[in-house]
């Protein structure tokens, strides 16, 4: 596959054409716009939303993309949406071994597996965690997402996503996000599996840095944006969506990746983790997760996210006097977690890469018994957690799994027993 071009920059008025000349120049909606395209407004917030938090695309394309079939209803067995369509939920913790890639055909979309969900996107909160397992690449087939934006999490094989704005290449160690609404389609290059947030509330951005100052955490200028390309074969394309909570497939005459330019801030883009600056104490004890946060959706109330995208990466643990796994906690927020890759300090053994875990609001986790026996006796000296590369969904508002969680053959019969052998050391 040939290299691609990227912009590089968080939130940036971006603008790019794939043909010279294809671009209006100081009018959004010309009454000619050059080579015959048509202007289409792609808003990903409301019009009137504050500058800082507005969203939006001008797309300058072949044929505007009204012009699509009726839709109808699809099947898709395992993709839910919402907390409404859950199952009963333990209070307990839950682990998922890695899922297993089907042998039979299975794109992006069909292999989506639902794990957790909460909220509402008509209300436009709360969020899903997925699954993604595929084996073949979306040919004429593209998927919009009208519930909620995408946060894709690559753990094995490479994606090459085509989307409205252009094209984007992600492995796993990297991250990619597609807004809400925006028409896209998945290539693989062999078995792959990862996971996925659909964000239903307010757009992912950088989280404030406070104290920190002005660098730090995820650089903005590391977020790259693609450059406008289109397809010029002709013929047929399928149309899916998902819009409140089903999907609908509608068939076209035209691809619609037909846009040759455009300029705005509302744009896919894609991260490399190995660029986040990862920020801990240089003294004793370990700041909170929050320090690990790459993206967030705010809710209506300030600090308590919608969803927090948050990694734990490669670092050097240097920390004097302190016990340097995570402590022993339970939260109002409620945390899924992945595993990209290696191994993850607070449960080295039991949490496989491609499993999964939840521990939901006030739900008591930490480090199972063989990582608090380890951590309690190492010599302090500086040790550098290396290879490893696990994440977090933290959310305000609980997570319930669904059927296909409890039910589908991944979850951990005897997940809580790694934290039995915690003895009462008590001197009696
Ligand atoms: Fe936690």
């Amino acid at each position: 596959m040939s290299e691609l071009k990227y912009q590089a920059g968080f939130g940036n008025q971006h603008s790019s054409e794939a043909v010279p000349g294809a671009l209006p120049l100081g009018r959004n909606s010309p009454q000619r716009v050059p080579l015959g395209l048509y202007a289409e407004l792609l808003s990903g917030a409301a019009f009137t939303a504050p500058r800082v938090e507005n969203l939006r695309s001008w797309l300058y394309r072949r044929q505007p993309s009204v012009v699509v079939g009726g839709y109808q209803p699809l099947d898709h067995a395992f993709l839910k949406t919402g907390a409404a369509q859950a199952q009963l939920s333990p209070p307990d913790p839950l682990r998922w071994a890695p899922t297993a890639i089907p042998e039979q055909p299975t794109d992006f979309v069909q292999g989506l597996r639902t794990l957790v969900v909460n909220g509402d996107p008509d209300a436009h909160t709360g969020m899903a965690a997925h699954l993604y397992l595929a084996n073949r690449s979306m040919e004429r087939s593209a998927f919009i997402n009208a519930d909620g934006e995408l946060l894709i999490v690559p753990q094995q094989g490479s994606l090459r996503l085509t989307t409205e704005l252009g094209r984007l290449d992600v492995r796993p160690g990297e991250i990619c996000v597609v807004p809400r609404g925006m028409a896209f389609k998945v290539a693989v290059d062999g078995p792959s599996r990862g996971y996925v947030c659909e964000n239903y509330g307010a757009a992912l951005r950088l989280p404030e840095l406070g104290p920190i100052g002005s660098n730090g955490l995820a650089n903005a200028r590391d977020f790259l944006a693609p450059v406008a390309c289109f397809e010029a074969e002709p013929g047929a394309y399928e149309i899916i969506k998902k819009f409140g909570g089903q999907l609908w497939r509608a068939a076209q005459a035209h691809s619609p990746f037909n846009v040759v330019a455009w300029h705005g801030n509302l744009t896919p883009y894609k991260y490399d983790t190995a660029n986040f600056m990862t920020i801990g104490s240089i003294s004793f004890d370990h700041p909170d997760p929050s320090i690990f946060t790459v993206l967030t959706s705010p809710s209506d109330t300030p600090g308590w996210a919608n969803v927090d995208f948050v990694i734990f990466p490669p670092r050097w643990m240097v920390a004097e006097d302190s016990f340097r796994p995570p402590w022993y906690h339970r939260n109002v927020m409620s945390e899924f977690m992945g595993l990209v890759l290696g191994q993850y300090d607070a449960k080295p053994e039991g949490f496989k890469p491609g499993g999964a875990s939840l521990h939901n609001a006030f739900v008591p986790h930490g480090p199972d018994a063989e990582a608090f026996a380890k951590a309690s006796s190492a010599e302090l000296k500086p040790h550098k957690l290396d290879n490893t590369l696990a994440f977090m969904f933290e959310t305000r508002w609980r997570l319930q799994p669904t059927a296909f969680a409890l039910q589908g053959g991944s979850l951990e019969a005897n997940y809580a027993a790694c934290w039995q052998g915690l003895n009462d050391s008590f001197p009696a």
